[in-house]
């Protein structure tokens, strides 16, 4: 066993469902009852900011309340015996919070805002609580949205993402459709060399090469097990 090996997790929605957060495509094609178009991009953030605000709002307490699963504690136990660094999808903190200390957002964190002007990227502002509100602004005046990324928005922590798949000696790839871009065109980073596996109860039928093992379970349950043999796997080497 070497702590100079690397295990990356790339987690979507899936990951968090057993701790009661809803996916994003398994059900109604509703997030939450709502279109995306409505909440989830700067044209809705234009045409009503306290809508998306009430709205993020909202998905925070949800986040705040709900607690992390047995899949988060297995991915943090996984520090004992390698390196892992973690690449979400989801914008809540459950990894963080179940202990594991490397994890990088790729589109965005919940409980972090962000100015809504043009200097966006440059600090994101922790929420104290559950609410961001119309009179919050950045140092230049600017109303605070979410820390969120949208539809048709960039994705500015993807080059660091990508980065970090290509060094994956062990890639687990969990509870993500892989079906949207550009996050899902991630996996093709990893190298040919690493053990790769997709965890998820459509592991079957999900788009991903011929060298993934597939594990068609929820993640709780993929994940269990799994320490025992990441583990003979990475000493054998
Ligand atoms: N354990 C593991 N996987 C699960 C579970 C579970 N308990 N329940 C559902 N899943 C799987 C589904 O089979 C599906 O493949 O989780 C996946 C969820 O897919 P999506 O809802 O599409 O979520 P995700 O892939 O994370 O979406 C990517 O889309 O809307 C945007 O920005 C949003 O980050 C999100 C991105």
């Amino acid at each position: 066993m070497s702590k100079t090996q690397t295990i990356v997790v790339f987690s979507g929605a899936g990951m968090s469902a057993e701790s009661g957060i809803k996916t994003f495509r398994d059900v109604d094609g509703l997030w939450e009852n709502h279109r995306v178009e409505d909440v989830a991009t700067p044209e809705a953030w234009l045409k009503n900011p306290n809508m998306v605000t009430k709205f993020y709002n909202e998905r925070r307490i949800s986040i705040i309340e709900a607690t992390p699963n047995e899949a988060h504690f297995a991915i943090t136990k996984l520090e004992s015996i390698s390196n892992v660094d973690i690449v979400t999808q989801n914008i809540d903190d459950l990894h963080e919070r179940a202990g594991s200390t490397s994890v990088h957002h790729l589109h965005g964190n919940i409980r972090y805002s962000k100015s809504s002007g043009p200097n966006q990227e440059r600090e994101y502002y922790r929420i104290d609580g559950f609410e961001l509100t119309e009179s919050d602004v950045c140092p230049e005046g600017f109303r605070l949205r979410p820390h969120v990324v949208w539809f048709g928005e960039s994705v500015p922590a993807f080059e660091n993402a990508a980065a970090i798949l290509e060094k994956a000696d062990v890639l687990i790839v969990i509870g993500t459709s892989l079906q949207v871009y550009p996050a899902a065109g991630l996996i093709d980073f990893a190298q040919n060399a690493a053990h790769k596996f997709i965890i998820d109860p459509k592991a079957d039928i999900l788009s991903v090469p011929d060298d993934y093992r597939r594990v068609s379970a929820k993640a709780t349950e993929g994940m269990l097990g799994f320490f025992d043999e990441i583990k003979n796997m990475l000493s054998d080497e």
